[in-house]
C-alpha cells in the first residue's frame, strides 16, 4: 500500500534541507519506493500564514500521514509572539498530539569528519552511542506551570516535573529493546540523589531491567553524563532519559561529532509511527543563503524508511549515498577544514542522489 509522508518544511533553513530530503525521496520513488509526498505548514511560516504554529489543518495531515519529515522551526522574528503562539509550540504540539514519546537521537562520528570535533580524535574516533529521551512527558509538559505574582508583588516562575510509572515504563521498554540490538549496554541517567520523581524512575528501570537480564543495565546521575560525555564518550552505547535531560545532553552528544549538521533523530509512538527531523535548529543566521547542510536531514528520511517503513534496503542506500560523498570530499562550510573548500546545500543534495 502506497505510504503516506507529510512534509514539514517549517522556518529558516527549514525548506532548503528538506527540499534536498525530498529530492532523495523522490529518487527512491522513481526507483519503486511506493509513497506519496504531500506538504505542510509548521512553526513560525504556519503562523504566518494561518495565525498558529500547528494550524489543525496540519495536524489533521500528521494523524492521516505514515511518517512525518520535519525541517526546523523557530526565529528571532518570532520571539516577542505570546507563548502559545511560537514555533516551538508546532512541534511540542506535533510531539504531544501524536504520542510521539520515544525520540531516538543518534550521535555518529563519521570518519571522514574526525577532525571536525573539537575534542581529541582518539577520544571520539568510532563513536556511536544512541541517546533515548522521553518526549512527551516530563517537566515539558507538567502542570501546573506560569508565573504568578506573590502577595508581597514579587513574580515567581513555577514548572512541574512529573512522570507516571507508566510513562517510564514505555520509554524504558523502547531503550531496552533497543540496546537489546545493539550492544546490549544501556544507561539511564537521573538525578536520584536530589528528585523523587527520577528516584522512581531509577525504580522502575530497574524492575524492567528484570524481564531484559541480557540488557546491562547501568545509572548515573546527570551532572556525571554530562561530565563523562566530553571526558570519555565512548564509554556509552545507548543513554536514556527524561525530556528534559535528554534535550541538554543531546547537545553535548551532538558537538562530539564535530557536526550537529549531520545528526538525524526520530520520534517514535506505540506504532512505531514517527515524525523525523534533523536535530540541529532552523539556523536563522544563514537561511536562504543556500550553504546550509542538507545531510542531517537527508540522514532523517534514511531514518524514517528504516524505523517506520521497516525498508532497511533503502534506508542503507542512503547511509551509503551520505558516505560517498563524504568521501569524495564534499563538505558544506559547517564540516569543511579550515581552508578546505566546500559546497551548497543543492549541490550536496545532488550529489547524494547522484551516488545513489
Ligand atoms: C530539541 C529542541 C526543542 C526541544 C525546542 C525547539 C522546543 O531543542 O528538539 O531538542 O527543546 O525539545
Ligand atoms: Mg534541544
Amino acid at each position: 500500500m502506497t505510504k503516506k509522508i507529510l512534509v514539514l518544511p517549517g522556518d529558516g533553513i527549514g525548506p532548503e534541507i528538506v527540499a534536498e530530503a525530498v529530492k532523495v525521496l523522490q529518487r527512491l520513488q522513481a526507483d519503486g519506493l511506493d509513497i506519496e509526498l504531500e506538504q505542510g505548514l509548521v512553526g513560525g511560516s504556519a503562523w504566518e500564514a494561518k495565525g498558529h504554529p500547528l494550524p489543525p489543518e496540519t495536524l489533521e495531515q500528521a494523524r492521516a500521514a505514515d511518517a512525518i519529515l520535519l525541517g526546523a522551526v523557530g526565529g528571532p522574528q518570532y520571539e516577542s509572539l505570546e507563548r502559545p503562539l511560537r514555533p516551538e509550540q508546532g512541534l511540542l504540539g506535533l510531539r504531544s498530539e501524536l504520542g510521539l514519546f520515544s525520540n531516538l537521537r543518534p550521535a555518529i562520528l563519521y570518519p571522514q569528519l574526525a577532525a571536525a570535533s573539537t575534542l581529541r580524535p582518539e577520544v571520539v574516533s568510532g563513536l556511536d552511542i544512541l541517546i533515548v529521551r522521553e518526549l512527551t512527558g516530563g517537566i515539558y509538559f507538567g502542570q501546573p506551570r506560569g508565573v504568578r505574582t506573590l502577595d508581597n508583588g514579587e513574580k515567581e516562575g513555577f514548572n512541574t516535573l512529573v512522570y507516571r510509572e507508566s510513562e517510564i515504563e514505555r520509554i524504558g521498554r523502547s531503550a531496552f529493546e533497543i540496546a537489546r540490538k545493539r550492544s546490549g549496554r544501556l544507561c539511564s541517567v537521573d538525578k536520584a540523589n536530589v528528585l523523587e520523581v527520577t528516584e522512581l524512575w531509577r525504580q522502575v528501570m530497574i524492575r524492567l531491567g528484570e524481564e531484559y537480564p541480557d540488557v546491562e543495565l547501568s545509572h548515573m546521575y546527570v551532572d556525571n553524563a554530562a561530565m563523562q560525555l566530553v571526558r570519555e564518550p565512548k564509554q556509552f552505547d545507548v543513554i536514556v532519559t527524561a525530556n528534559m535531560f535528554g534535550d541538554i545532553l543531546s547537545d553535548a552528544a551532538a558537538m562530539l561529532t564535530g557536526s550537529i549538521g549531520m545528526l538525524p533523530s526520530a520520534s517514535l509512538d506505540a506504532q512505531a509511527k514517527g515524525m523525523y527531523e534533523p536535530i540541529h535548529g532552523s539556523a536563522p543566521d544563514i537561511a536562504g543563503q543556500g550553504v546550509a547542510n542538507p545531510l542531517a536531514t537527508i540522514l532523517s528520511v534514511a531514518m524514517l524508511l528504516r524505523y517506520s517503513f521497516g525498508d532497511a534496503a533503502s534506508a542503507d542506500r542512503i547511509d551509503k549515498a551520505v558516505g560517498a560523498v563524504l568521501d569524495q570530499g564534499l563538505r558544506t562550510p559547517d564540516i569543511a577544514a579550515e581552508g578546505q573548500a566546500s559546497v551548497g546545500t543543492a549541490d550536496m543534495g545532488d550529489a547524494v542522489v547522484a551516488s545513489l
